[in-house]
């Protein structure tokens, strides 16, 4: 394969694991960021973001003189065949994406792109941003292609490396394939097409995603008013290969540095453009409403209402094997307890350091320690293997809320504990359910 020059700008997850990866497949990267201190860091080989394998590459690279890291965009463009733009674009007014770190590089380095290179936006941005940028750069000679990530957090480099497939848009095709190319020893199937189409694929994607989840969601809700079992149901769904298995777990709502950004940034994309996009709309109400579910529950296991009941909270990141609390839904169900009055303290295996009111602990025992009612919000494997007698002992309750269906039920209840999940059956409607239906 025939290694390029290529500059990464921002060295965010996307960023890093971006430029970490195409070093290793063999290029030569040279990534910039604005923080001075940060590249001082990297060029330590010293990785703050909790991502497995990511500290690796980036040693590995720079061992092998294929990866560099300097400040500022300008730094970094000068010799550059391909150069990505992986800046965060994060929610601004209204919903949608705020492009003012994307623009700033491109005012930044318009004029020192070599003749014939290619700038490829990574960050994921609206429909026709290719386009936008293009006639930012006022350059005829340099392309813009748009090239989505599918990265999930905690799984970045293992997702960058054995992608499910690799999308292309440009409107001019010989761009498309030069960056293409890059991708070639990853043998993933590639959607080549104009800019406007790869753009849509990553928001149709990210939102049929939430919608799946927030589908998974009612669907428990309404098994537990059934008294169906939602795992039984999601499994014998999954069978079905149009559905699949994954992304079928129900749990406190969705969150995450994407899904709720990318969500209300298509629904004004289409409301932009005269479309009532109301199934996205109700995607997003249902995961506004799960939380409201959640606290409703721990309302009950706390006895009915929550002003001054001590909750201990099991998981704050907004999933686990990362410590990213940006949208995380455990973070929002702990605002709506604390807005009720209850008195929160919480443990996560990543967070050293107290949030939103929650007072922040070493460890799941004290946590858990006179608290009314135990809830896991995040889904951290270590929750599996509590001492649960213990957990018994210290809790004033004895109800655990499991807001992930994480815990083995019967583990809890050999323990004296009760365990209410999600979807599966605890709920009591006081009626006969043949007498309803
Ligand atoms: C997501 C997309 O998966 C990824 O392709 C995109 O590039 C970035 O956004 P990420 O934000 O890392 O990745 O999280 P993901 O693993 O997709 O989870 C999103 C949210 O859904 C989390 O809050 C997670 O806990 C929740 N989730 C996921 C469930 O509640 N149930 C599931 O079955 C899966």
């Amino acid at each position: 394969m025939f290694a390029r020059r290529i500059a990464v700008i921002g060295t965010g997850y996307v960023g890093l694991t971006t430029g970490a990866c195409l070093a290793s497949l063999g290029h030569h990267v040279v990534c910039a960021d604005v923080d001075v201190a940060k590249v001082q860091r990297l060029r330590a080989g010293q990785v703050t973001i909790l991502e497995p394998g990511l500290a690796e590459l980036v040693q590995e690279g720079q061992a092998g003189g294929r990866l560099e890291f300097v400040v500022g965009a300008s730094a970094a463009v000068g010799d550059a065949e391909v150069v990505f733009l992986c800046v965060p674009t994060p929610m601004g007014q209204g919903g949608a994406a705020d492009l003012a770190a994307v623009e700033s590089v491109i005012a930044e380095v318009r004029t020192m792109l070599p003749v014939g290179s290619i700038v490829v936006n990574k960050s994921t941005v609206p429909v026709g941003t290719a386009a936008r940028v293009s006639g930012l750069l006022k350059r005829k000679d340099v392309p813009v292609v748009s090239n989505p990530e599918f990265l999930r957090e905690g799984t970045a480099v293992h997702d960058f490396l054995n992608p499910d497939r690799i999308v292309v848009g440009c409107d001019i095709q010989d761009a498309a394939e030069r960056v293409a190319a890059l991708y070639a020893r990853l043998g993933a199937p590639t959607v080549l097409t104009d800019a406007a189409s790869a753009e849509m694929v990553k928001y149709a994607a990210n939102c049929f995603l939430a919608m799946k989840l927030s589908y998974v969601n009612a669907v428990a809700e309404l098994c537990e008013r059934l008294g169906a079992d939602v795992a039984d149901v999601t499994e014998g769904m999954g069978y079905d290969r149009r559905i699949g298995q994954s992304f079928l777990q129900p749990g406190p709502g969705w969150g995450g540095s994407c899904l709720p950004k990318d969500t209300q940034a298509l629904l004004q994309v289409a409301a932009a453009v005269g479309y009532d996009f109301s199934l996205l709309q109700a995607t997003i109400d249902t995961n506004t409403h799960q939380r409201q579910l959640i606290v409703a529950k721990i309302r009950e296991a706390a006895g009915g209402r929550l002003r001054g009941r001590r909750i201990g909270l099991l998981g704050l990141a907004f999933k686990a094997g990362t410590n990213d609390l940006r949208d995380s839904p455990a973070l929002a169900v702990a605002e709506l307890l604390r807005a009720e009055g209850a008195e929160l303290t919480g443990y996560d295996p990543g967070i050293d350091r107290d949030v939103d009111g929650v007072r922040v602990v070493s460890d799941a025992y004290e946590a858990a320690k006179d608290a009314d009612t135990v809830v896991v919000l995040t889904e951290w494997p270590e929750f599996r293997g509590l001492d649960w007698s213990r957990i018994n002992e210290l809790a004033a309750g004895s109800v655990v809320v499991d807001t992930r269906n994480h815990l083995d039920p019967d583990a809890l209840r050999r323990h004296g504990l009760t365990w209410w999940g999600v979807g599966r059956g605890h709920l009591d409607l006081g009626q006969d359910l043949a007498a309803v239906i």
